[in-house]
């Protein structure tokens, strides 16, 4: 059998047969974490020199003859061609892809929710309130479980089940949990996750509850359950599926393949992706970076991350004179990214530095405004996605994206995970007085536009008239989210 892919470290640059990745996919040497590598990809050299655990001379000459670069205009073509296949695999928008992800022996068996194929939506209103000409949001939310996890869920749990596992786990803000949940119980797994108690959204907690998972609510936060998890599949054969499992990159760097296919093979000039473990801003740019390499595309975009000033150990880390990397203690609303210390962040801030592109990190008041002007525009997402919209505010205003380049944002998840942060917004309850004192005369005025709190009223004609002439005439004289040429 022919081998398709390897494991390298990202640190040491070590080489290993997949089998023999320990069950933490840390690297036996300098606790590096590993990349999936293919015969094509950059920098990889004769396929079996450097290796350690290499595969067998007579695969590696199997591998020779068959392995040839993937030919950019035929794949084009194939994956067009998928959209219209009756096949589950074929409408999977990470399967659909698989000649850039050749990790499973039998492609027609993976486990799919037909994940992917998210919409790219044109922003016009938060492009004018962000400063620039021409704003997309993917929205990765439009997943099956709601957020981007799902792509990449499929990918690795595909491989537990190939390798023979029985169990799975994860330690989550969330939506990793939901995601695996999901997919766990398609494929007839049983799952364990590990959440930091009364830290996660409701809507995620229940996800993980109605797809049947074992719920373990630890009284730490999400990176002492990432911590006490790696302890135990070291001595259970439980399958860890957290993104330090380099198969959940593969699935989350489609979505790279996705966007340019939505552009006509355009390629955007800026990418904004939020920060948490920092697993997807390395996958989508794992994703471009082998595009360019192919020959799928001529360039790629910058990639910036955004975090929460509450929850910003790249942040500090980018703006360290020393560049070094300190764990903080995180605390933030937006409790999907409230993670201090990222497990992937050498391979995001390689990725920011490919690319050319920026950290920033973004205040509470500057989120819950970026999420409502989202939500304002009929998209909606989860506080955490927001940031994207809070942080290109600031990029645009430092100088560092320019109104006429096409900007990206990755919307990570939906806005249905975490009602509860939507609604205390728009009932004046969210941001404390702290916050709002920190805010300009503007801002305020414009979070009191956005602010759309519900009206309790006497089922009375006369009442309702009057409420209702009322309220239409505040809005009226707000028209904050007027912006021209668009429809209200
Ligand atoms: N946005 C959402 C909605 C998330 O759920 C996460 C991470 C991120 C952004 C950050 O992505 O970690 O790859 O940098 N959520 C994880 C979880 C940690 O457990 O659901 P990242």
């Amino acid at each position: 059998m022919s081998v398709t892919h390897q494991l390298r470290c990202t640190n040491c640059g070590a080489k290993i047969a997949t089998e023999a990745v320990r069950s933490d996919f840390r690297c036996p040497e300098c606790n590096g974490l590993y990349e999936v590598i293919y015969p094509w990809s950059e920098g990889v050299g004769p396929w079996s020199a450097g290796s350690t655990a290499s595969p067998t001379s007579t695969s590696s000459a199997k591998l020779a003859s068959e392995v040839r670069l993937p030919n950019p205009g035929g794949m084009r073509h194939l994956w067009q061609e998928r959209k219209t296949s009756t096949m589950a695999v074929d409408q999977s928008g990470v399967w659909r892809f698989r000649e850039l992800l050749p990790i499973v022996r039998d492609v027609e068996r993976v486990v799919t929710l037909r994940e992917g194929n998210t919409p790219l939506y044109e922003m016009p209103r938060s492009a004018e309130l962000a400063g620039v000409d021409w704003l997309l949001g993917k929205h990765q939310g439009m997943n099956p479980s709601g957020s981007f996890k799902d792509t990449g869920m499929t990918a690795a749990l595909s491989v537990a089940v190939e390798r023979g596992f029985q169990w799975v786990a994860c330690a989550s803000t969330g939506n990793t949990s939901a995601a695996m949940a999901a997919y766990a119980a398609r494929a007839g797994l049983r799952c364990i996750v590990f959440i930091p108690d009364g830290k996660i959204a409701w809507g995620k907690l229940s996800q993980a509850m109605d797809y049947g998972a074992m719920t373990v609510q630890l009284k730490t936060d999400f990176d002492g359950c990432l911590k006490l998890l790696t302890k135990l599949v070291q001595q259970f054969p439980i399958y860890l599926l957290n993104s330090v499992n380099p198969y959940r990159l593969e699935g989350q760097k489609t979505p790279a393949m996705e966007i340019v296919e939505q552009m006509e093979w355009q390629v955007p000039e800026h990418l904004v992706v939020p920060g948490g473990n920092l697993g997807n801003s390395s996958a989508l740019g794992k994703g471009f970076l082998e595009m360019k390499h192919l020959g799928l595309v001529h360039r790629v975009p910058k990639i910036s991350v955004i975090q929460a000033e509450g929850a910003n150990p790249l942040y500090r880390w980018f703006t360290d004179e020393n560049r070094e990397m300190k764990p903080v203690k995180a605390e933030t609303r937006a409790t999907a990214i409230r993670i201090g210390n990222p497990a992937s962040w050498k391979k995001a801030s390689r990725v920011i530095e490919e690319t050319g592109g920026w950290c920033e990190q973004v205040s509470e008041q500057e989120i819950a405004m970026a999420k409502a002007e989202i939500g304002a525009e009929g998209v909606g997402c989860e506080p955490a996605s927001a940031v994207t919209l809070a942080g290109l505010k600031k990029l645009v205003a430092a100088g560092r994206v320019a109104r006429e380049e096409r900007v990206v944002l990755v919307l990570t998840g939906h806005t249905l995970k975490d009602p509860q942060y939507t609604i205390d917004y728009h009932r004046g309850e969210l941001l404390t007085v702290v916050e709002i004192a920190g805010a300009t005369e503007a801002e305020r005025a414009h979070h009191a536009a956005l602010r759309k709190p519900p009206m309790v009223l006497e089922a009375d004609e006369a009442v309702v008239l009057k409420a209702l002439e009322a309220r239409m005439a505040t809005a009226d004289a707000a028209g904050a989210l007027a912006v021209p040429g668009i429809a209200k």
